[in-house]
């Protein structure tokens, strides 16, 4: 036991937050096993590892916050850059220990980097038992009683039509109030830097009544925001006919086909008192329907992840986009025309794609000053195994000036970043309370239509409450505010 203290001593808070991943919470409704689950990555994979803890429960599995108590570990990966895979192996290292003082523990590798590595995995980390890719999840009760029977399984198969619609998940990443919910599964872009069409599969759609259900199931638990979520939200396509359930009219014709614009006018039907949010669009595909469905319903939260990954057409062609700057910008003069200046406008960036020159890096920063992003998550390019861009490029910036240029968009977003939010001061916002703030347990946190947090005195209010904030301060990164009558 010792030992095993010792070994999450190492794991000092600083580093988990290093690694910026999520875990499961202690659930204990009298099941006589425990489960541990580590997130890394997107949305995606946190809104899968709920499934994951459904799907596992049923099979005799609470879950629990502390690994050194769990019989099962799962770590849920990402592949999407070379740094995330390194963390996981690191993190993969550290259990070590603990597998050798608890020879019965079952370790399993899910997710991405599952998909990617496959029967690999097993033999560069001997202490995994299983690997299990994203749409083989249904099959881990069974994969992990065979692990305890001590014979390692690996289950990577892609499905064509997954889409867990029938599971209800285990709310793990919730403050209570607000919840993601998957309406759609893979990618067909086939960005040439992006490993994501290759671990996820196919992109389908989910039978929109199951996600108003499930809508209406969160709402009516006292939960007041939802999150719809998919690689690709604005491709979103549904018919009963492609889904293999046809619904004919007499003439043998269609009768449902339900695209994203569709899907979110009816989950934002359930209640005017539900916000709905959804990420991420791409820019080749957001519809100027979509942008009026926001604009008719006040509780479709008007923000847009709009990830432009560079600001040159040059180089969105090698990344294949499908869009170029001038397209990407009148999405943007759309968006403006149609929502206002107050929408939230959020982009991913990459700096030093392969054959990026100085002129087309200065394009990303000039771009950026015409959109004026609230936000960015930014990174430098980083080649993955497998995709296009690996297969027909050279990997030819140095490292360094990737990361200067890194810098330089990073400190480029954080001036816009002030800026925007110096705009919203003096206004009055709408802001729901999500909980206390870090700082102080008299100040409370909560997040306008724009996905802004936002700071303001506690007094009588709680987690849930919808209020009306007027804007007095703001960091590039928080806004404060005090209540208004
Ligand atoms: N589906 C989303 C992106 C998901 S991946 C979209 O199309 O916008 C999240 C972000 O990771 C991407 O937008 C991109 O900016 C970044 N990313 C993906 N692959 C990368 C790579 N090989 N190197 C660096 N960043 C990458
Ligand atoms: Fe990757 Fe492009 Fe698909 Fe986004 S749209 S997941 S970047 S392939
Ligand atoms: Fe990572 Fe897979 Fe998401 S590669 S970003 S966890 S889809």
């Amino acid at each position: 036991m010792e030992n095993i203290i010792k070994d999450i001593d190492i794991i000092s808070a600083e580093e988990a937050q290093a690694c910026d991943f999520k875990t499961t919470a202690d659930e204990n409704t009298g099941k006589s096993k425990r489960l541990y689950i580590e997130s890394y990555g997107c949305q995606m994979n946190f809104s899968d590892s709920e499934i994951v803890a459904s799907i596992m429960k049923e099979n005799g599995y609470d879950t629990t916050s502390e690994f050194e108590l769990a019989d099962v570990i799962f770590l849920n990966t990402c592949s999407i850059r070379d740094k995330a895979e390194q963390t996981v192996r690191k993190r993969l290292s550290q259990f070590n220990t603990i597998k050798k003082e608890k020879p019965e523990l079952t370790i399993g590798v899910l997710g991405c980097m599952a998909e990617r590595l496959k029967e690999k995995l097993l033999e560069e980390e001997k202490l995994v038992d299983v690997v299990v890719g994203p749409d083989a999840y249904r099959d881990l009760p069974n994969l992990v009683s065979q692990a305890e029977e001590g014979s390692k399984g690996v289950n990577t198969f892609l499905s064509r039509e997954e889409t867990y619609a029938d599971i209800a998940p285990v709310r793990l990443n919730s403050n209570g109030i607000s919840a993601f919910i998957s309406i759609m599964r893979g990618c067909d872009n086939m960005c040439s830097f992006c490993v994501v069409p290759f671990t996820r599969g196919r992109e389908r759609s989910r039978d929109p009544h199951s996600i108003v259900q499930e809508a209406e199931q969160l709402f009516a638990q006292g939960y007041k925001e939802v999150t719809l979520l998919g690689q690709n939200v604005d491709s979103y396509k549904w018919s009963p006919e492609e889904n293999n359930k046809a619904r004919l009219n007499k003439k043998g014709e269609v009768t449902e086909i339900v695209n994203f614009a569709n899907l979110l006018e009816m989950v934002a039907e359930v209640s005017p008192q539900l916000r709905v949010r959804f990420s991420t669009s791409h820019p080749k595909d957001i519809t100027d329907e979509v942008l009026y469905t926001m604009k008719k319903y006040d509780n479709i939260c008007k923000y847009i992840h709009l990830p432009v990954q560079s600001g040159n057409s040059r180089v969105l062609d090698l990344m294949n986009r499908t869009y170029d700057r001038e397209w990407y910008l009148e999405r943007v003069s759309k968006i403006r025309e149609i929502l206002g200046d107050e929408c939230g406008i959020s982009s991913d960036m990459i700096a030093g794609f392969c054959t990026e020159t100085e002129e087309e890096h200065q394009d990303t920063l000039t771009i950026m000053d015409i959109v004026k992003y609230d936000f960015s998550y930014m990174f430098y390019y980083s080649e993955r195994p497998g995709t296009l861009a690996a297969k027909k490029f050279v990997d030819d910036i140095p490292l360094e000036i990737k990361k200067r240029r890194l810098q330089e968009i990073i400190d480029k977003q954080s001036k816009l970043s002030l800026e925007r939010n110096q705009m919203d001061v003096g206004r009055i916002q709408e802001i729901l309370v999500e909980g206390t703030s870090k700082r102080s347990e008299e100040q409370l946190k909560g997040r306008n239509s724009a996905n802004k947090v936002v700071i303001i005195p506690a007094g009588d209010l709680k987690p849930g409450d919808y209020v009306k904030v007027k804007i007095t301060d703001c960091t590039p990164a928080t806004l404060f505010g005090e209540v208004v009558a």
